[in-house]
């Protein structure tokens, strides 16, 4: 392996700030409470930890949740599962999901339809990053971080093969990583 695994798309600076600007649409869409942030697990981990600390209003409840997509290691197969159910119900209260990015859209609709059944108040879907060039299921989303191009991208609770999860900025990986 040579040359440089990883190039920089978005800085650690980047994200906290965007991170800001959504906490306060948040705060001013969902003003009385409580609001429960679904997180899917791995790749949102981060996000979920950086946006709930940045809502200041106390009534904010943190829920995670895990889906497996078998099959490739960079793409969706299509085939969901969920791994790990909420432990709340989640009835007649208002729901973020909150997701690291949106791909093709079938882990998003799959599980928006999912967690429709159970009936909340609102349900609506945070992401940090958006590939929208690669939609094959629509999604309706409410709060985007960043669209980004139809790159492969790691960091901040994003990776390839668990690998890159803990770096503080997006970045690309250089094909020779994956290849
Ligand atoms: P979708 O079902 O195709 O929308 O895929 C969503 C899931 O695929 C995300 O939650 C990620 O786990 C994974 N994924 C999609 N694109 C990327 C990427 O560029 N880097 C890392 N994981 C990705
Ligand atoms: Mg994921």
């Amino acid at each position: 392996m040579s040359g440089q695994a990883e190039r920089i798309l978005i800085t650690a600076d980047q994200i906290q700030e965007r991170i800001r600007e959504l906490a306060s649409e948040i705060e001013r869409d969902y003003p009385d409470g409580p609001l429960y942030l679904v997180s899917v697990l791995k790749g949102a981990f981060m996000f979920v930890a950086d946006l709930a600390r940045a809502i200041t209003h106390p009534a904010v409840r943190i829920e995670f949740m895990a889906i497996s997509t078998y099959g490739h290691l960079k793409t969706s197969s299509g085939q969901v599962k969920v791994t790990r159910d909420l432990d709340v119900n989640i009835e007649g209260h208002d729901v973020l999901i909150v997701e690291d990015i949106i791909d093709s859209g079938v882990t998003l609709s799959y599980l928006a339809r999912l967690l429709e059944q159970r009936k909340p108040r609102s349900l609506a879907i945070a992401t940090l990053l958006d590939k929208p060039e690669r939609r094959v299921q629509p999604v309706e989303v409410k709060y985007v971080g960043f669209q980004i191009p139809d790159e492969f991208v790691v960091g901040y609770g994003l990776d390839y093969d668990e690998r890159f999860r803990n770096l503080r900025s997006v970045s690309t990986l250089a094909p020779h990583v994956y290849a």
